[in-house]
């Protein structure tokens, strides 16, 4: 269980976040909708432990990591999927792997994690020595989940994995998540559009002005005409797949 409590904080003195709190079993998967700007970014720089500024508590189970500095948090099984890839361009992708895998220490064996990302994407295993810069942005954003997952997390997070990513590539890595999902993996994914956010995840969590201002299934979230009006564009009722 991942449970966070009355998150507030931001860059400078003014709060971006303005108390979030929410709960996730362990196994599921939610998504954060909401505006440019609402501050899904900076939540999960919260969850991270890399926000300037940032207060409330932070639970994994009954451990305390409230406190928790972000490399402890990465020991603790908290990974993220950076906004915009941000993998190591002039590095290969072996070594931008084995980067992720800096905290494994404790929790798993490197040539299993590599055995686990390259079966999860064949396509790293193919171009294990290709530099990441070379890459397509498709293949780049595999490579940033690949090295999330070296350290071996229990709850993943991933922040607007399929921007500007192909049909095909978002398809591809759509089933990916599905398989880390039968693997017992926790999610938290950030995705503006709501269908693709509905196959990935149970849960919805929308967010405005650093605060959820809706909670629930994707169900009732299409039919709230507010919501789906505002944040959405012009998804109607009944476009959203069944879970
Ligand atoms: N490093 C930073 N320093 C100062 N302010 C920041 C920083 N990063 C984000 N902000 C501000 O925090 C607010 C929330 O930004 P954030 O990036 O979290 O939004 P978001 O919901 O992720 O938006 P998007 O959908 O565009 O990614 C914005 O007003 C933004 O200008
Ligand atoms: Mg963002």
């Amino acid at each position: 269980m991942f449970e966070v409590g009355q998150i507030r904080g931001g860059y400078g003195p003014i709060n971006i976040l303005n108390g979030i709190s929410f709960r996730i079993d362990d196994g599921d998967a939610v998504a954060v909708l909401g505006p440019n700007g609402a501050g899904k970014s900076t939540l999960m720089a919260a969850l991270t432990g890399t926000l300037p500024r940032c207060s409330g508590t932070l639970f994994m189970g009954a451990r305390d990591l409230s406190r928790s500095p972000s490399h402890e948090l990465v020991s603790a099984g908290i990974a993220l999927v950076p906004e915009g890839r941000q993998v190591f361009a002039p590095f290969t992708v072996r070594d931008n792997l084995r980067l992720g895998a800096i905290k494994l220490s404790a929790r798993g064996r490197l040539s299993e994690r590599f055995e686990y990302v390259f079966g999860l994407f064949p396509r790293l295993a193919e171009r294990a020595s290709q530099v990441a810069g070379t890459m397509s942005g498709g293949e780049q954003q595999m490579l940033a989940i690949g090295r999330a997952l070296m350290s071996k997390p229990s709850l993943l997070l991933l922040d607007e994995p399929f921007l500007g990513l192909a049909p095909a590539i978002v398809e591809e890595i759509i089933v990916s998540l599905t398989r880390l999902k039968a693997d017992g993996l926790t999610m938290i994914l950030v995705e503006q559009k709501l269908d693709i956010a509905s196959r990935c995840a149970a849960r919805a969590f929308v967010m405005q002005k650093g605060r959820f201002v809706y909670e629930g299934s994707f169900s009732e979230l299409i039919s709230r005409d507010d919501l789906r009006e505002m944040y959405f564009g012009s998804a109607k009722a009944g476009e959203v797949p069944s879970i």
